[in-house]
């Protein structure tokens, strides 16, 4: 006999607890913690006697739902999803409110409509009516994809079972329920126990479910990470708010390479597609100025260029400020506490701003030297060339340690004009350099190569 209880959840992790806290000891969040009414015992629908026997199938059994994969024409989208959506496949993609997620679905969607895939929109947030007007902005209210507006997961899986579908958008997971659930829409239980059936009906009929997840700050809904494990594919759609760029990542694919990214702006006509990110990116540089820096980065399969800035400004504070937007706050501190110790160089009375312009987010560490250049830019008032890029990782000991996919990289910016770029010395020997490669092996022959004077250089 099932049986209710109150269970304490966070809505960030899904962690349980038996009782409230303001601060979840799994994930460290603050406040999102909620109570919710579970059952207890077998769920409805599990009988209680012996299960059957599985059918067991080896591995050369031929794969009877993946027939092909789906492509958008959506260049951006295709790449980051992998080269297209696979039957049966289950895909989240999370995001800020209002960055563009159901716009990009829904030109997606229509993209493969049009070519003959028979898709459905479900939304628990917006009237078909809100759909429909997004549609006739985005010029794609002729592609025939069926609308529908409900959060009522029973209702969603009867259709599901009843109506030829390929393809289902759930916008968003967090309006959906299942009403034998106590607990109210946006909560774990409910996120959790929609999203499985969802994805099992999907798996079972081969039907490609496309779930939108808000992420929230404060852990009112339940975010996209209790889901992630039970999804496919997991897609991040990124951008800085005031900025058109969007970036759409993938964070966890299994019919693709991860860490793939898809460049948007969003336009008056939706997200249009930026095949060639680097122009963009570069496009605002101001030349002549102090603190500016090209990193040639690499950002899944792609080499991109973008603009590193820094600034340096004497404090008022008793501690230094130092603010990031686009990079890792901790590596930041890295940097400048290499520059301290192995150049000379000192920041401790100043604040430390960077920036990676154009709001992309940059996790790789070969952008180290570019931080590094910015910063050595900044502190001096020394202006770095335009035509310089830079990338390489920086050691602690100073060292710069070599970084993948350097022919790329420079590739990128000879098409870009670039003519020199410094980078980590090849520790083979073997290979030559290409043309405009300008190799350094320790931080200070970074600072020497921008022609401003070392003022102690510590050797190792
Ligand atoms: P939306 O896709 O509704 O975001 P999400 O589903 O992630 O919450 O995007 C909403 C924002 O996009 C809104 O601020 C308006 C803007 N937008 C445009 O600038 N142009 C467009 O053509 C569309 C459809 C939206
Ligand atoms: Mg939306």
């Amino acid at each position: 006999m099932a049986t209710s209880k109150s269970n304490y959840i966070c809505q960030e992790c899904g962690a349980v607890s038996a009782k409230w806290a303001g601060k979840c000891e799994a994930c460290n969040a603050w406040n999102s913690i909620v109570e919710e009414i579970v059952e207890s015992g077998p769920p409805k629908g599990v009988r209680s006697q012996k299960g059957r026997a599985i059918i067991f199938s080896d591995l050369k059994t031929k794969t009877k739902n993946i027939k092909s994969r789906h492509t958008t024409g959506i260049a951006e989208f295709d790449r980051v999803t992998g080269g297209g959506l696979v039957d049966g496949m289950a895909l989240l993609i999370g995001g800020d409110p209002g960055i563009g997620k159901s716009t990009i679905l829904l030109q997606a969607v229509c993209a493969l409509a049009q070519k003959g895939v028979k898709c459905a929109y479900v939304s628990g947030e917006e009237s078909e009516d809100q759909i429909r007007m997004r549609a006739e902005r985005l010029e794609l209210i002729e592609a025939p994809v069926q609308l529908a507006s409900t959060g009522n997961v029973r209702d969603i899986i009867t259709s599901m079972e009843t109506e030829a579908l390929d393809l289902v958008v759930i916008d968003s997971i967090q309006t959906m329920y299942i009403d034998n659930i106590e607990s109210a829409p946006g909560t774990v239980t409910q996120v959790r126990t929609s999203a499985q059936e969802l994805i099992r009906i999907g798996k079972k009929r081969g039907i490609c479910v496309l779930l939108v997840g808000h992420v929230t700050k404060e852990g009112q809904l339940a975010g996209p990470r209790v889901l992630e494990h039970m999804v496919d594919t997991v897609l991040y759609f990124e951008g800085e708010r005031g900025h058109p760029f969007r970036i759409l990542r993938a964070v966890k694919n299994r019919f693709g390479p991860t860490d793939e990214i898809g460049v948007f702006e969003m336009a008056e006509k939706g997200l249009v597609e930026v095949p060639n990110p680097s122009e963009i990116f570069l496009a605002q540089r101001q030349e002549d100025v102090s603190g500016s820096a090209v990193l040639a980065a690499i950002e899944g399969t792609r080499p991109v260029l973008v603009e590193v800035q820094a600034l340096v400004a004497s404090t008022s504070f008793a501690t230094p400020r130092r603010a990031v937007v686009g990079w890792d706050m901790g590596r930041l501190s890295m940097i400048l506490a290499v520059l301290e110790a192995r150049c000379g160089m000192n920041f401790a009375d100043s604040d430390v701003y960077l920036n990676i312009a154009g709001g992309l987010r940059i996790q790789e560490p070969g952008a180290d030297l570019a931080i590094a250049a910015a910063l050595i830019s900044a502190l001096t008032g020394a202006v770095i060339p335009s035509e310089t890029v830079f990338f390489g990782e920086v050691g602690l000991a100073g060292e710069i340690r070599p970084t993948m996919q350097m022919d790329l990289r420079l590739k990128e910016a000879t098409k870009l004009g670039f003519k020199e770029a410094i980078c980590p010395a090849n520790p083979s020997k073997k290979k030559s350099y290409p043309a405009g490669a300008a190799p350094i092996k320790h931080i200070s022959d970074l600072v020497s190569r921008l022609q401003m004077e070392p003022k102690k250089v510590v050797a190792f």
